[in-house]
């Protein structure tokens, strides 16, 4: 039997907050149990208001901090006891983050297509100049960019949509099997927002690869994904298959999303425009 791509134990996740001095502690992720299984790539939502811990999980999930309860497991192997570069880097290159400022994924000093080759070159094998081109190229195609737009420029000298983009390019070029999407529109402008957020579906279906998208958005958050956890304190309140969880909500905020989902729907039907 494989291992599942991801599997989440009863994590928790507790900060000491308040200072030195304070004994207060800050319970962000409490007892989030969910798996991805390896052999079925899926989009899979994390829905919750701002605090909800959302952040946190995916930390966790990124290997960027532990968990103080329970466990996070990535093909079997718990995050905890990852040893040695090699199996590090083998963990990077197979899960990878994108992030809510694409300004913050690009050093601003850097041209951007160099960026993209010093990953291609550190996470992805390529030897040489011509091979690294290759591959950043291959992985803007991916998302309807292509080396000849981003040659010589600048992440200022780019759109917010078309860093984004890049940013994803960047985290597709090793190849991984899990990206980690952090809010990765709320700060694109909102007329781009649904195609770079259908391109997530599309990269689900031609590169096999799974998405952990997260936001505070449920009606994008339905329309693009497989199953989706709800979020409040930092505790799953509402688990599911997407259209299943929103056609029989039992939690009073799932409701009120719901309510919010169908408002947005609604004015969809009206214009003609539903995705
Ligand atoms: N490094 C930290 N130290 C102390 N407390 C933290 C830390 N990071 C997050 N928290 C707290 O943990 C809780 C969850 O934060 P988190 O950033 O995970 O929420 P979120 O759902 O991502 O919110 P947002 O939608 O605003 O990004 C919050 O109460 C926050 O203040
Ligand atoms: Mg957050």
């Amino acid at each position: 039997m494989t291992a599942p791509l991801l599997e989440l134990r009863h994590v928790g996740k507790t900060y000491a907050g308040g200072g030195l001095l304070s004994r207060r502690k800050v319970s962000a992720v409490k007892d989030v149990s969910f798996t991805l299984a390896a052999e079925t790539p899926e989009v899979f939502a994390i829905i919750g208001e701002s605090g909800s811990g959302k952040s946190s999980l995916a930390r966790m999930v990124l290997g960027m901090g532990t968990a103080t309860e329970g466990q996070v497991l990535f093909r079997g192997q718990d995050l905890a006891r990852l040893r040695g570069r090699a199996a590090r880097l083998d963990f990077m290159r197979q899960v990878q983050p994108i992030f809510q400022n694409p300004f913050e994924a690009f050093n601003p000093l850097t041209r951007v297509d160099r960026y993209l080759y010093a990953t291609a070159r550190n996470l992805a094998g390529a030897d040489g100049q011509p091979a690294a081109e290759a591959a950043a190229d291959r992985a803007l195609q991916q998302v309807g960019l292509s080396l000849d737009e981003l040659r010589g420029r600048f992440p200022h000298e780019l759109s917010g949509g078309q860093l984004q983009r890049a940013a994803i390019a960047r985290a597709l070029i090793p190849g991984p099997a899990l990206l980690v999407a952090d809010e990765p529109v709320s700060m694109i402008d909102a007329s781009l927002r649904m195609t770079i957020v259908n391109l997530f579906r599309e990269l689900r279906d031609r590169l096999q690869v799974s998405i952990l998208y997260i936001t505070h958005d449920l009606a994008t958050a339905y329309t693009i994904s497989d199953r989706i956890v709800i979020m409040r304190q930092g505790e799953v309140v509402e688990a599911g298959d997407a259209r299943a969880v929103l056609a029989h909500p039992t939690h009073p905020y799932s409701i009120q999303l719901k309510d919010s989902v169908l408002s947005v729907e609604g004015a969809w039907q009206e214009e003609g425009t539903r995705p």
